[in-house]
C-alpha cells in the first residue's frame, strides 16, 4: 500500500495537528481558566437577572460585541453558567441554545474580522463587520441587551470619546441592558514605571504584545506598540458621570472590578517593571496537567513606589494574604511529604478572612488527595486547586481601584 502522505499534510496544514500547552501563547491557561472565568463569574447574577425578564417576555437575547477580535466575546458569554441549579455544567450554561437571537461583532481590524468570520461564520445568527465602534451607526440596529467591550479595548479611545460612546449605547439601549466596559487598570504592577499620581491627566502606554515570544526571540525582534489610555478608579466613575449626562439617562454602576491582579501578561516579560515577577508563567504551571510547578516561585516580594500610599497599602495587603496562602500550601505538602511526622500547620487567625478560608479548603483538600493514587495527585489535583484558590482569592480582595490588569465596569440601563 502506498503511503497516503495528504491526510497527514491536510492536517498539519490545518494548523490543529499541533500539540496545545496551556503554559504560553494568547489562549494560556490564565486567560482560560482565570481570566476568562473572573469575567464570567462577575457577570453572572446580572446576566441571569436580565436572561430571566427575557425568558419570561419570550424574546432572544441580542449582543454587540465592541473590538470584538475573532470572536472571543461569544465563548466567553456562551459559556458564562447559570448560579447553583444542581445540573451538570454542560446543561447548566446561562445563555441556553435557541436563547440567542443576534451577535454582531465590530472591529477595526480586517484581518480578525475574518478570523471571526472563518471561526464562526456558519452561524446565522451571527454577523461580524469591519468597522470604528466609535463611528457605528446604531439607529438602523434593534437595541441590543448586552454590549460588551472587553480586555482593555476601550483603552484605545481617550475618555472623551469613551464617554460619547457609552452615552451613544446608553441611548441605543433599552430598559435592563448591560454594558460591560474594559480599560487597563492605572496602577497594574506590571507597569509600576508608568504609574503617576496627575488624574487630571490621561496616561497612555505604549503597550508592547512582547509576552507571545520567547525570551530569547523578545531580545531580538522589533515590535511594534499601541498606545492604550491607564485608568484608575477615578477616571472610570468620571467617564460614567459624562456619559451619563450626555444620555440624560440613567447609567448605573453595578459593579467596577479589576482582574488580573498580579498575573497580567506583563508580570513574565517585565519590559515596565524590573522588578517584576514571572507570576503568570508559574500559575499557567499550576493549571497545567502533569507539570509541578516551583511553589516557593509564586512568593511575591512586592518593591513599593514612593508617593503611591494607598496602592502600596493595597498590594502590601495583598501580597500578605496571597503569600500566606502559598506558604500553607507549601508547609502542608511538606507534613505529607515528611509521612506526617510533624503536626499539620495551623491556620493563624490574623490572616484575613478571605485567606483562612481558602486555606481551610486547601487543607481539606490536601488531606483527601493525598490518599489518592490516580497519577501525580499534586500536579493534577492539587496545584490546580490552588490556582482557583488563588483566582478566588483575588476575586475577594480586589477593590477595583486600577491595580489589575485589568479595570471592568458592569453598567446597567434603566429607562422607565
Ligand atoms: C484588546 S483587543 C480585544 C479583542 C477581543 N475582544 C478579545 O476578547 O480578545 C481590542 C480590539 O479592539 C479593536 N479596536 C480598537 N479600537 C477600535 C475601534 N475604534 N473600533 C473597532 N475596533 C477597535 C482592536 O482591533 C482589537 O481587536
Amino acid at each position: 500500500m502506498t503511503y497516503q502522505r495528504s491526510a497527514y499534510d491536510e492536517a498539519i496544514t490545518s494548523g490543529q495537528y499541533q500539540k496545545v500547552t496551556g503554559l504560553i501563547g494568547k489562549y494560556d491557561n490564565v486567560r482560560r481558566l482565570w481570566e476568562d472565568e473572573v469575567m464570567r463569574l462577575f457577570l453572572q447574577p446580572y446576566l441571569e437577572r436580565m436572561l430571566d425578564r427575557k425568558i419570561q417576555r419570550g424574546e432572544g437575547l441580542r449582543i454587540l460585541d465592541l473590538g470584538c477580535g475573532s470572536g472571543d466575546g461569544y465563548e466567553l458569554l456562551m459559556e458564562v453558567k447559570r448560579g447553583d441549579t444542581g445540573l451538570p455544567s454542560h446543561v447548566n450554561v446561562a445563555i441556553e441554545p435557541g436563547l440567542l437571537e443576534f451577535y454582531k461583532g465590530i472591529d477595526l481590524n480586517p484581518g480578525l474580522i475574518a478570523q471571526a468570520k472563518a471561526i464562526h461564520g456558519q452561524h446565522p445568527n451571527m454577523a461580524f463587520v469591519e468597522g470604528d465602534f466609535n463611528e457605528l451607526d446604531l439607529e438602523p440596529d434593534e437595541p441590543y441587551d448586552l454590549y460588551f467591550a472587553s480586555y482593555g479595548t476601550l483603552s484605545h479611545n481617550s475618555h472623551e470619546q469613551n464617554a460619547r460612546l457609552l452615552a451613544k449605547l446608553a441611548q441605543h439601549g433599552r430598559n435592563g441592558s448591560l454594558i460591560i466596559a474594559d480599560w487597563l487598570g492605572r496602577y497594574s504592577y506590571e507597569w509600576q514605571t508608568l504609574w503617576s499620581n496627575d488624574l487630571s491627566r490621561e496616561q497612555w502606554m505604549d503597550y508592547v504584545i512582547s509576552y507571545i515570544y520567547s525570551e530569547e526571540e523578545r531580545k531580538h525582534r522589533e515590535l511594534s506598540s499601541l498606545t492604550l489610555a491607564l485608568l484608575s478608579r477615578r477616571q472610570v466613575l468620571a467617564i460614567i458621570e459624562s456619559a451619563r449626562k450626555q444620555s440624560r439617562g440613567n447609567i448605573r454602576l453595578r459593579r467596577l472590578f479589576d482582574r488580573s491582579v498580579l498575573v497580567g501578561r506583563h508580570m513574565d516579560t517585565g519590559d515596565y517593571n524590573p522588578h517584576a515577577q514571572p507570576l503568570r508563567q508559574r500559575v499557567n504551571s499550576l493549571f497545567e496537567p502533569n507539570i509541578r510547578t516551583d511553589l516557593e516561585g509564586l512568593l511575591l516580594n512586592y518593591v513599593p513606589k514612593d508617593g503611591f500610599p494607598a496602592v502600596n497599602e493595597f498590594y502590601a495587603f495583598f501580597q500578605s494574604s496571597w503569600n500566606a496562602l502559598v506558604g500553607y500550601v507549601i508547609a502542608l505538602l511538606g507534613h505529607y511529604d515528611a509521612a506526617r511526622a510533624s503536626p499539620q500547620p495551623e491556620i493563624e487567625r490574623h490572616h484575613p478572612r478571605a485567606s483562612r478560608m481558602a486555606m481551610a479548603e486547601m487543607r481539606r483538600l490536601i488531606a483527601a488527595a493525598h490518599r489518592s493514587k490516580m497519577g501525580d495527585v499534586r500536579a493534577n489535583t492539587i496545584e490546580p486547586s490552588l490556582g482557583y484558590a488563588l483566582r478566588e482569592l483575588e476575586m475577594r480582595l480586589q477593590r477595583g481601584i486600577g491595580c489589575g490588569h485589568g479595570l471592568v465596569a458592569i453598567l446597567e440601563l434603566e429607562k422607565e
